[in-house]
Parts: C-alpha cells; sequence; structure tokens
C-alpha cells in the first residue's frame, strides 16, 4: 500500500479533474462534430448507394434474363462504373472517425459501409472476375443432356425432363447416365475458370483485410466463433440424419440391389434429385404406412387447373391471411413466373430488391409441380422481406444474417405441408389425418429438411478450405467426395478423378453464392415456427393436440404480425437481437427441429431397430 499525503491527492484530484473536464469537453465537441458531419454524409451515401443498387440490380436481371454475350458486357460496363463511384464514397467514409460515435445506428450503417467486398479490386480483376462468374453461370444454366434411350435428342433440361427423370425413373442405368451426363456437361468446362475465380476472390478479401474469402463470406455472421457453432448444431442433428439415412439405405437396397451396399455410403443418383439434397422425390417408394399414400399435390395442382400465376396468387393468399403483404402492382408487371421460350435464362428461382422500396421481383421457370409450389413460398418469403425493411436506411436493407432470408418462405411452408393446412387447399387424401397419415407426412418432411443439412454444410467446408488454402486444384474433386461421404454417406456411382469437378454442378457453386445460409436457414425456421405457432395458439408444449409438426398459421394475423417485427428491424442490429424478438432467445438452437420430428425420429429408431438395419457407413 503506498502512503500519499492526503492534501497532496486532494490537489492532485482537482488539477485533473478540471483538466480532464476541459479536455473531455474539447474531446466531446470535436467527437459531436464529427458525428453531425458524419450523420449528413450517411443521408447523402445512402440515397447514392441506393441510385447505383438499383442500377445494378438492372444490369444483373438484364443478363440472368437473357444470358447474350453482349448483357454480360454491359453488366461488366455497370459493375466498373458502379465500383468506381462506391470506392470513391468509401475513401471519404473511412475519413470519418466513426468508430467513436456514440449513436450505435449511426455507427453500424458506417461499419456496415466499411467492407468494401468485390469492389476492392482494381478495375481489371473486377472485369474479370465479373466476366468469370457471368460465364460459369451460363455454362450451368444452358447446360442440356441427351436421351438415355434416344441420344440424337439432346435437349433436355435441368427444370423440365432431368428432374422428371430423376423423380419418377427407377432405372439405374438410366439414373447414372443423368448423373454423369450432367456433370461431365459442366465440370471439365468451369475447372480452370473456378481456379482463377479462386484466385479473384481471396485477392478482393485480402484487400478488404481478410485472411481469406471463407472469412469475408461469414463476416455476415458477426460471430468470430460462429464455424463452431454450425458444428455443434449438425452434431445435434447428426442422430436423426443416421436414422433417415439408415431406413433410406435398407429401402433402397431392396429395390437396386447390389448396387446398394448395406453397410455403405449410398450412390448419389438413386436419391430422386440430381445433388442428393433431397429425397422427397423417391420417399413414396417407402413410406412408414404405406397404405395411407400420400396426396400427388402435382396431380392435386394439375386436376384443379392451376396455372403458375395461380400458383403464386395461393402463396401470396396465405401471406395476406396473416397480415403480410400482398405482391405490389410493379412485382406482377416485372416478374418472370415462366420460361421464356426465345432465349436462354437463369431458370434457378430468384427474388430481387431493386432498392426503390416499389420494384420487387422473382425469376422463376415455373412448372405446375408440388416442388415449384413450395419454391413460389419460398421466394415470396424473400420479398416479404424485401417489403418489410424497405424504409430502414439502405445497409440495413438486408436479412438479420443471410440465412434469415432463407428462413421466411420456408417458415410459411410448414404450415402449408402441415396436415391441417392441406386439406384447406383441397390437396389431402383419405386418411391423411389419422396418426398413421401424420406420420407419413412427417417422413416426407425429414425427406427434404433433415436431408438438406449435411448437404448445405459440407458446400462451405469444402470452398472454406479451398479459399484458406487447404485443398489445390489437384485436390478439388477428391477433398469434395471425401466430405460428401462423411457427412452425407453418399458416394459418386462411378469412379471420379481431377478431369471431373463435380461441386460446380450446383448452381450455388457456379453463381458464387455462399450455401451455409441454407443450412442456417434450416435449423432456424423451426425455432422461427415454433414462436410464430405459439403467437397464434396453434402450438402448446406437451399438449398432444398441438405438437409442433400439426401448426398451421393460415389466417392467424398473431403470426404475422409477430414475424413482421423481426422482418422489419432488417440488418439494423447483429442478428441475436432480431433472433430475440421473436423468439426470445439469442441463439441459433437445434431443439425446436428436434422437437418436431420426435415422433419421426423414435418411429425411425423402432423400425431400423426391428428390421436389425445397419446405422451409419
Ligand atoms: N434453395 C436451395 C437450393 O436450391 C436450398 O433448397 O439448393
Ligand atoms: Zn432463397
Amino acid at each position: 500500500m503506498s502512503k500519499i499525503p492526503n492534501l497532496l491527492i486532494f490537489i492532485t484530484l482537482i488539477k485533473l479533474t478540471d483538466f480532464s473536464h476541459r479536455r473531455y469537453a474539447k474531446y466531446n465537441a470535436y467527437y459531436l462534430f464529427e458525428e453531425r458531419k458524419g450523420r449528413r454524409f450517411i443521408e447523402i451515401i445512402n440515397e447514392a448507394s441506393a441510385k447505383d443498387e438499383n442500377k445494378l440490380q438492372q444490369a444483373e436481371w438484364n443478363y440472368a434474363t437473357n444470358l447474350t454475350d453482349e448483357n454480360l458486357h454491359k453488366k461488366l460496363a455497370v459493375v466498373a462504373e458502379i465500383a468506381e463511384r462506391t470506392k470513391r464514397r468509401w475513401t471519404k467514409l473511412m475519413r470519418i472517425r466513426w468508430n467513436t460515435f456514440w449513436d450505435i445506428d449511426l455507427k453500424r450503417q458506417f461499419k456496415l459501409y466499411s467492407v468494401l467486398g468485390v469492389f476492392a479490386l482494381p478495375r481489371p480483376c473486377l472485369a474479370r472476375y465479373n466476366e468469370i462468374v457471368g460465364r460459369m453461370e451460363k455454362i450451368y444454366s444452358t447446360n442440356t443432356i441427351c436421351d438415355y434411350q434416344d441420344n440424337t435428342k439432346c435437349n433436355l433440361t435441368l427444370e423440365n425432363e432431368i428432374a422428371e427423370i430423376l423423380k419418377s425413373s427407377r432405372n439405374e442405368p438410366e439414373l447414372k447416365h443423368v448423373w454423369l451426363s450432367w456433370r461431365n456437361g459442366i465440370g471439365p468446362r468451369v475447372k480452370n475458370l473456378y481456379t482463377e475465380y479462386v484466385h479473384l476472390c481471396n485477392k478482393a478479401a485480402h484487400l478488404n483485410n481478410f485472411d481469406n474469402n471463407a472469412e469475408m463470406w461469414l463476416d455476415r455472421y458477426e460471430d468470430s466463433n460462429i464455424k463452431a457453432k454450425f458444428m455443434v448444431l449438425w452434431n445435434d442433428i447428426k442422430p436423426l440424419y443416421l436414422q433417415i439415412h439408415a431406413y433410406t439405405r435398407f429401402h433402397l437396397k431392396q429395390i437396386y440391389g447390389d448396387v446398394v451396399d448395406e453397410q455403405g455410403a449410398i450412390p448419389a443418383h438413386l436419391l430422386g434429385n440430381m445433388w442428393a439434397q433431397s429425397w422427397e422425390n423417391i420417399a413414396t417408394d417407402f413410406l412408414p404406412y404405406p397404405d395411407r399414400t400420400m396426396t400427388d399435390i402435382t396431380i392435386k395442382l394439375i386436376e384443379q387447373k392451376y396455372t403458375p400465376l395461380k400458383m403464386f396468387k395461393t402463396a401470396e393468399e396465405f401471406f395476406v391471411s396473416i397480415n403480410m403483404s400482398a405482391m405490389p402492382p410493379l412485382f406482377w408487371n416485372n416478374s418472370i413466373i415462366e420460361k421464356p421460350c426465345d432465349r436462354d435464362i437463369i431458370c434457378h428461382g430468384s427474388a430481387w430488391d431493386f432498392a426503390n422500396g416499389k420494384d420487387f421481383r422473382i425469376k422463376m421457370c415455373t412448372r405446375v409441380t408440388e416442388e415449384n409450389f413450395f419454391v413460389i413460398h419460398h421466394e415470396m418469403g424473400h420479398i416479404e422481406y424485401y417489403i418489410q425493411y424497405k424504409d430502414q436506411p439502405f445497409p440495413f436493407r438486408s436479412g438479420a444474417n443471410p440465412g434469415f432470408h432463407e428462413a421466411i418462405g420456408d417458415l410459411i411452408t410448414l404450415s402449408v405441408k402441415s396436415p391441417c393446412h392441406l386439406p384447406k387447399l383441397n390437396m389431402s387424401s383419405n386418411g391423411f389425418g389419422d396418426p398413421e397419415g401424420f406420420m407419413n407426412n412427417l417422413f416426407m418432411l425429414g425427406m427434404t429438411k433433415i436431408v438438406l443439412l449435411p448437404f448445405a454444410y459440407i458446400v462451405d467446408l469444402w470452398r472454406w478450405e479451398i479459399f484458406a488454402g487447404k485443398i489445390t486444384p489437384d485436390n478439388y474433386n477428391r477433398r469434395w467426395w471425401e466430405l460428401r461421404r462423411e457427412f452425407q454417406g453418399v458416394a459418386p456411382p462411378v469412379a471420379r478423378s481431377e478431369c471431373d469437378f463435380d461441386p460446380v454442378s450446383k448452381y450455388h457453386v457456379a453463381a458464387d453464392t455462399p450455401y451455409i445460409r441454407y443450412f442456417v436457414s434450416f435449423v432456424i425456421q423451426f425455432q422461427f415456427h415454433k414462436a410464430i405457432c405459439e403467437a397464434a395458439g396453434q402450438y402448446r408444449k406437451g399438449d398432444p393436440n398441438k405438437e409442433l409438426y400439426m401448426c398451421d398459421v393460415y389466417q392467424k394475423p398473431a403470426a404475422g404480425n409477430l414475424l413482421k417485427k423481426m422482418l422489419q428491424m432488417g440488418a439494423s442490429r447483429p442478428w441475436p437481437d432480431a433472433m430475440e424478438v421473436l423468439t426470445g432467445q439469442k441463439e441459433m438452437d437445434a431443439s425446436a427441429l428436434m422437437e418436431f420430428f420426435r415422433p419421426l425420429y423414435v418411429w425411425l429408431e423402432r423400425r431400423n431397430r426391428e428390421n436389425c438395419v445397419f446405422v451409419g457407413w
């Protein structure tokens, strides 16, 4: 303990206080002035950025809806012009000392602007990067394959014939042909472009002070520990996936015999989907209760003379019934909901925000099928989010994190697919409403919702490793199949090599779109579902008549009102705050998902035990 005379301390204190008070006042005046300057600056920059965003979206839309070289070059010119302006604004912005702002809203806007992203690239690199992505998207979107029987018929497209074959064919050589041809048409043509793309992405990341592009992508989650959290979530869900996998493999063995190893990974071409990311197309082959056949919604849609437009209107009506927005007039004028026959377009469904508060669009090559019916709800969920946060300052007009954006439409489909809703659409079959019908329904859902999770996880595990330099181009494909086997328990139907490049047979890889957002979405949508169902009085823990998987929030404005509170926040707060507004908890958490699927989990475990099925691979 030091002994300092009291008086001395007293005098020193007065002096110090006096001095620091004056200094503090000066300091304060300086920062308040800086903050006022910042506020004025942000208003200008927000307006200019929204205008530029509108121009950029127009150019991207023009290319995506007409894949010509001319449109690609026009897009590149617009990108170059906007990148220059954005960089100039960024330089000014970084001169302002926003880190010390008191107003957390203002500070957050600056913080969001402070990451330039790919615009940080020097002009020729940025042009090359956009050209590469544009070319990869085109190669993917214009890929066609030949018919298995008739090799002169070579115009089979992914959305039409190929999807149909994968759904309905049980002819193993035909499935193998389709699986291989699709990959042969893309991988080898894209491999070199992809390698160059990786290099440019990392260059951009370095210019933004990130170690590599994986770090830049994950920055949107605002949590340095986020990768570990994804892993925890996956480990929580894995036991349920293992049961679905084992049950499916057991039944596939009965259909395909020797092609399937009863203890090994499942051949990836037998699962009813090009990427084995959703298995619902084969689920009706081995429903838990086969006598209680499931409604074929596609047939019901056709019987009831649904058109793409009527499907859109039906989805819209659901949102309106919970007090959310109708699609605005420009949406109906500008959206493309059917494939035009006079040009190539990117058919992969997407929802667009033209950043002016009025112009929102969906682009989709809709066909009258069950899958498309739910994709429409998914895309419309994005539009609802855009509409709800349209009055936020420009940098906040975004999802709380990318997974939130993907979850909104899916959240609504959880109600639409519930056993209580389908009868309201005249889309249920007899026996649907009993416990066996419920189990079938839950199984169908598990075959999409649970099955996507390991796939969504590895698409980005693989890319994170690439961006971090852990995998080099001579190992791209080998590592891809290692991860496919390890997490999904699927294997390629024929030996693969580095002449093949299978990951780009998936749209989001070719199109430079991160994919972990779907993993996040497929977990949190169940947390959201639980919250809105509770608000709507449709779910009560422990009540056997109000279980989570039965809940339908149709015509329950209380559900929509609660959801809107979160959507209106946009990205104005870190995502745990948005999560809290809706669910009362701040964490991503698999327990709602596990509760939803609990009856299925118990059923599968018992059935697999009874059948002495090997679990795992
Ligand atoms: N929309 C995502 C995809 O198409 C996830 O379902 O892969
Ligand atoms: Zn989406």
